[in-house]
């Protein structure tokens, strides 16, 4: 079902914001103009993405760094487990992630709108 979130100037370009659309939290954001829309919990441990930030066409987790890219919602980038030799010792199972949830997400006539189930 397609909802109402905002005016399309309401997200500038290289930005994310946290919309609570039907008792769900929806991040949407625009990078380089094109939109995402995604569910704000990270889905690694369940961290807000909101909190995080935007590089370049990924979502950074700023729980665990964790990186999804905005479009595909694929995990694409892990620098924590570069960085830090105690987190390598985690479980394989403690550092595994789905992907994340994206919604389809239309522009239109000024103002933007998200698909949910
Ligand atoms: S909760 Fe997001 S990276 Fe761990």
């Amino acid at each position: 079902m397609q909802h109402w979130v905002c005016r399309q100037s309401d997200i500038p370009d290289n930005s994310m914001k946290l919309f609570n659309i039907n008792k769900a939290d929806v991040l949407v954001g625009r990078i380089s103009g094109r939109l995402f829309a995604c569910d704000n919990v990270c889905p690694h441990r369940g961290a807000s993405l909101a909190m995080g930030e935007l590089h370049g066409n990924n979502i950074y987790c700023y729980m665990h760094a964790y990186e999804y890219d905005a479009f595909s919602g694929k995990l694409v980038n892990i620098d924590s487990l570069k960085q830090q030799s105690n987190w390598r010792r985690q479980s394989e199972e403690w550092k595994r992630s789905d992907d994340l949830t994206l919604y389809p997400v239309l522009e239109q006539d000024g103002s933007i709108y998200v698909d949910l189930p």
